[in-house]
């Protein structure tokens, strides 16, 4: 239930993995705001020692009152009752044990993207948080981004560009892998490298949102499968660079999706085509989007434009970095006494690990974890 005295929704979380995420996530969501629709008290960070987890605290959240409870190792974040809900930004090779702990535990969960190493993990996890009767969700952050249910009621409820025919979405990061030690969550295999669940499950989230209107809500209805053709290129392992085709066989819709760790996208990451027109999205990457603008289409007689039409763009000031979205979005659900959100639900999670299943059979990325099952 919502709480009757009108306060805004409260939640304490355990933060376990003092990384670069749990870093952009933590300061987010505790900076003041205009209208936050929730409250949010970082109350317990779990490390890999005291000193890390007292590091990220001074470096990151020095001014938090009162400060978190910090532990060493994660069991103790796990079972602190004053802990609600666990945020999981540790890699994703560890996302399933640290799931399952903190479902034991009978925490709620904001587990990082990608939620699993694959479908199967994903399915696991999930009927362990519905037979303990726990709230968990994927924290695919961009999908609770304003500019995502904008464009959602431009593209699919006012058919601004007619009917959609083709998405176009690059997420490429410079990653500089060599420089990196083999130990680093972006190349040890059994973290789950690879650009494809780093950065490419944007990609195809875009893909999907924008190809399949259904993708945006948690109608339990079965959505279509798109028919996927991929390609990767594999370097020790891991894929630096992933390209995956969507088909959609009963509209003949198409996404043309890319990601790799070679290269930086420019600010323009994706293009939507449709009969009438096109739509173009930018962003800092395809993670964080900031505007997009909707042009008519290029009529065969523009070639004095060049097809430099003007465009109608929408724009998205943020407070922050927009983690607070998803955020108080969980918050609200849980005082709700929901066990999913409808935004990022666990049909959803699902589809998207089980589409990427089928570009690493195709494309060869495995993880160790895949040939001890
Ligand atoms: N939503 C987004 O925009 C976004 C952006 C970046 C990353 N992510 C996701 O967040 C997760 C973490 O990414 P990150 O970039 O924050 O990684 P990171 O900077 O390497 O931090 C991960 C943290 O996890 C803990 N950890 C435990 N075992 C580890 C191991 N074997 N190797 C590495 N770290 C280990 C460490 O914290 P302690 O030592 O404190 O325990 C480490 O600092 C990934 O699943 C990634 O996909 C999401």
């Amino acid at each position: 239930m919502a709480p009757i005295d009108g306060s805004l929704p409260t939640l304490r979380w355990g933060v376990i993995g003092t990384g670069l995420i749990s870093s952009w996530f933590t300061k987010d969501i505790t900076a003041p705001r205009k209208s936050p629709k929730a409250k949010h008290i970082i109350q317990a960070i779990g490390s890999s020692s005291l000193e890390k987890g007292n590091a990220f605290v001074t470096e990151h959240l020095p001014s938090l009152t009162p400060q978190p409870t910090i532990y060493a190792g994660y069991e103790g974040v796990y079972n602190d009752p004053n802990v609600d809900i666990i945020y999981i930004g540790t890699p994703h090779g560890l996302h399933k044990t640290q799931c399952l702990a903190a479902i034991a535990a009978g925490k709620h969960i904001l587990c990082e993207k990608a939620f699993a190493l694959n479908a199967t993990e994903a399915r696991e996890i999930l009927s362990a948080a519905a037979e303990k009767g726990t709230f968990i969700m994927e924290a695919m952050w961009t999908r609770f981004h304003p500019l995502v249910s904008t464009l959602h009621q431009v593209l699919h409820k006012e058919n601004a560009i007619g009917d959609i025919r083709r998405t176009f979405c690059d997420f490429g990061l410079d990653m500089n892998l060599s420089s990196l030690p083999s130990n680093s969550r972006l190349k040890d295999p059994s973290m789950g490298a690879g650009s494809l669940l780093d950065i490419g499950i944007y990609a195809l989230t875009w893909g999907l949102l924008t190809l399949d209107p259904d993708s945006h809500s948690g109608d339990s209805k079965e959505k279509e499968k798109p028919q996927i053709t991929a390609t990767q290129t594999l370097k020790d392992g891991i894929d630096i660079s992933s390209s995956f085709l969507l088909h959609y066989p009963s509209t003949g819709r198409q996404g043309i999706l890319t990601c790799t760790t070679e290269a930086r996208t420019p600010e323009v990451f994706m293009k939507i085509e449709g009969t009438d027109g096109y739509i173009l999205i930018e962003g800092v990457a395809a993670s964080a989007p900031r505007s997009f603008t909707v042009y008519p289409k290029i009529g065969s007689d523009s070639g004095s434009t060049g097809g430099k039409e003007e465009g109608n763009k929408y724009e998205f000031e943020l407070e922050g970095m927009g983690f607070y979205f998803e955020a108080d979005a969980v918050a609200v659900s849980i005082s709700h006494g929901e066990r999913e959100n409808p935004v990022m639900s666990h049909g959803e999670t699902v589809r998207v690990l089980e589409i990427l299943d089928v570009i690493r059979r195709q494309g060869g990325a495995r993880f160790p974890q895949e040939d001890e099952a």
